[in-house]
């Protein structure tokens, strides 16, 4: 696996790869590896002939206060496990490298960052976007792909794509999930053994919400009302919970075949966000169906 850290390096590494009529998938990443980048970086390799991983913990992303100084970080873990995973390059930028100067661009994907997340982080998808187009310009990668528990993160990506004409194919991957049911996240490395516990109230949350469409509940205000007494009782802080169609992000207020449930909440300093589709009919409420 290739190493590369400057922006001269990857741009000339993948047009070596691209003029010999090979494709490159891009996986963006902020690293400490887990088995939801790990199965990412798989399925790019059976998307694309070479795989491209980025690490790069983006400090336009985090606000003031945000875990920006403390986000985990394990360069030599991330290297072997990235290797291990197929990939052949590995770009890994410092912060010089891709804010040389007092930069004066960025990018605002408007309505898409606004709800949701975006309503307590509210410059998050302004960094995330930002540092993504420059990574696409940068690598110039047919393909790249993003994670499913960043639902709406992979929303503003695909729609900056399409309004700014961007060369390169989104493809996504569904959540990647520990055995118990928690998403997968770098984060979850925070959690003291407490914690963890109260963690699973965000995909045990799903399941309930599941449950009730199964029921034949389809008031989204229902759901969400039961979904977060079930949250209460684990003590932890509720962000958001809410029931959205999955294109446009909006608010539901009845379960139909589009509607996904999305939350967010704090356990002790870590916010966790976890998401599920509801579907109606659908009697498999377990949240790998
Ligand atoms: P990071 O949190 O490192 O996530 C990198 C990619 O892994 C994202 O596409 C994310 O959605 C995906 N991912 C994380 N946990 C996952 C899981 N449990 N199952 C499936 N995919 C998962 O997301 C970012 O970094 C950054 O915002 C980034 C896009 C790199 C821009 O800085």
């Amino acid at each position: 696996m290739k190493l590369l850290y400057t922006k001269a390096e990857v741009q000339s590494w993948t047009k070596n790869i691209q003029t010999q009529g090979s494709t490159i998938c891009l996986v963006p990443t902020m690293g400490f590896f887990h088995a939801g980048h790990i199965a990412l970086m798989k399925r790019a390799g059976e998307i694309a002939d070479t795989v491209l991983v980025s690490l790069f913990v983006n400090p336009s992303q985090f606000a003031p206060g945000e875990d920006l100084s403390t986000y985990p970080r394990d360069f030599a873990a991330d290297c072997q496990k990235a290797e291990s995973a197929g990939v052949e390059g590995l770009f890994c930028p410092d912060v010089q490298e891709m804010y040389p100067q007092q930069s004066q661009t960025s990018i605002k994907v408007e309505s898409l960052s606004h709800q949701l997340c975006g309503k307590s982080r509210p410059t998050h998808f302004n960094g995330v976007a930002t540092v993504v187009t420059k990574l696409f310009n940068i690598c110039g990668a047919d393909y790249a792909i993003f994670g499913e528990k960043d639902f709406q993160q992979l929303a503003v990506i695909k729609q900056m794509v399409a309004d700014l004409n961007i060369p390169v194919q989104i493809h996504s991957l569904p959540i990647v999930r520990e055995s118990d049911g928690l998403a997968m996240s770098s984060r979850n490395s925070y959690l003291t053994g407490e914690e963890r516990k109260q963690a699973l109230c965000l995909s045990k949350g799903l399941c309930l919400g599941r449950k009730l469409v199964a029921s034949g509940i389809l008031d989204s205000r229902i759901i969400i009302e039961k979904v977060a007494d079930f949250c209460k009782d684990s003590a932890v802080s509720i962000d958001y919970i809410a029931i959205i169609n999955k294109s446009t992000l909006d608010e539901s207020p009845h379960v139909d075949g589009q509607a996904l449930l999305a939350m967010a909440v704090k356990i002790g300093k870590t916010r966790l966000i976890d998401n599920g589709f509801l579907l109606t009919g659908d009697k498999d409420v377990s949240l790998n169906a």
